[in-house]
């Protein structure tokens, strides 16, 4: 079976400037991720704030291209299609983010927003775009008098309701969603996840699902990748990542996150101190200055993705530290 979407060693670097004197840097935002999506299927990717997630994300949805590294949508290397493909690729990938009100334009009724994406991509006439918007926002959980009115009218609930709408409108073949409940209340946020499990079904649209949130991530994940300073550093189903996690930080994380399996949460372990700068990583693998099994191969190695068991992990002592 063709993935709908594969990533191979993505890169994503920044020049950034560092004052004057010191002249520019390089930011390796993204630095060599591979992963596959399939249709109906969720992909979590979750980490600390500047891990990629953000970045990893902007290269998915074709805004701007990798450094290097290949992204196949469909079997369809997106570097060598040309300029009208690359435009229906665009329309394949849709994206959510954290804010809805950032998404959406404040001047216009939602109905005439839902129908855009229609309007320019699809021939169909002014009823037929009228109706499918109106099935799409019952779909969503909207009223039809919502149709005319605009974002500020409606809770952030609704808001992303809307902007998950307006994603789906061409019934994509990915949804890339940015910690798009994030800013929720925690009461609506397990609404908008059901939403979003619901289309899928609906749909059979494969996402790649952003979060910081591990509690989050559990409700809809298929897969979970955990990235560490732009690298992946275990990826597996979501069983095998939340029941026999190897990779110390992915163990760290998951015991941060109180609410998972509470039983077995009474060894906490500390991720100690601070997210280094990816602009100055550590030598060797990237977390061996937080990690309490780092010994001294960890501080000049880098450890490369492997299977271990059921999952794929980089660590040099993955297999050592085994529960
Ligand atoms: N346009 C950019 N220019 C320079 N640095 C960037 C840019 N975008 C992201 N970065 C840097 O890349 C790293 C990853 O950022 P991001 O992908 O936003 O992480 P996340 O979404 O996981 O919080 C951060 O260190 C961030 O500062
Ligand atoms: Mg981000």
């Amino acid at each position: 079976m063709n993935h709908v979407l594969e990533a191979r060693d993505l890169t994503r670097y920044y020049d950034v400037s560092q004052g004057f004197f010191k002249g520019n840097a390089t930011v390796k935002a993204l630095n060599g991720v591979s992963f596959t999506l399939d249709a109906g299927k969720t992909l979590a990717v979750v980490g600390e704030s500047g891990c990629g997630k953000s970045t990893l994300a902007r290269q998915l949805t074709l805004i701007e291209p990798p450094t290097s590294g290949a992204l196949l949508l469909e079997g369809t290397d997106a570097a060598k299609a040309g300029k009208s493909e690359l435009q229906a690729m665009r329309t394949k990938v849709q994206m959510v983010f954290q804010n809805p009100y950032a998404s959406l334009n404040p001047r216009q009724k939602i109905g005439d927003q839902l129908a855009e994406p229609l309007l320019i991509n699809t021939r169909m006439s002014a009823s037929e775009r009228k109706d499918a918007v109106l099935s799409m926002m019952q779909r969503v959980g909207l009223r039809p008098e919502h149709y005319f009115r605009y974002p500020h009218m409606f809770s952030g609930g609704q808001r992303q309701r809307i902007a998950i709408a307006r994603a789906m409108m061409l019934q994509p073949r990915i949804v890339v969603a940015d910690e798009p409940t994030s800013a929720l209340d925690v009461s609506i946020q397990a609404q908008v996840l059901n939403l979003f499990m619901d289309l899928q079904d609906e749909f059979n649209t494969a996402y790649l699902f952003i979060s910081h949130n591990l509690a989050v991530v559990e409700h809809v994940a298929d897969d979970v990748m955990v990235m560490y300073l732009g690298r992946a550093v275990e990826i597996g189903s979501k069983d095998t990542i939340y029941n026999r996690p190897l990779h110390p930080y992915t163990r760290a994380l998951l015991s941060a996150t109180p609410s998972i399996h509470p039983e077995n949460r009474a060894i906490k372990i500390k991720i100690e101190g601070e997210l280094p700068s990816p602009l100055n990583p550590p030598s060797g693998c990237a977390f061996h200055k937080r990690c309490p099994h780092a010994q001294e191969r960890c501080t000049r190695e880098e450890p490369q993705l492997r299977t271990v068991d059921a999952q794929r992990v980089a660590c040099h002592r993955a297999e050592e530290l085994r529960p």
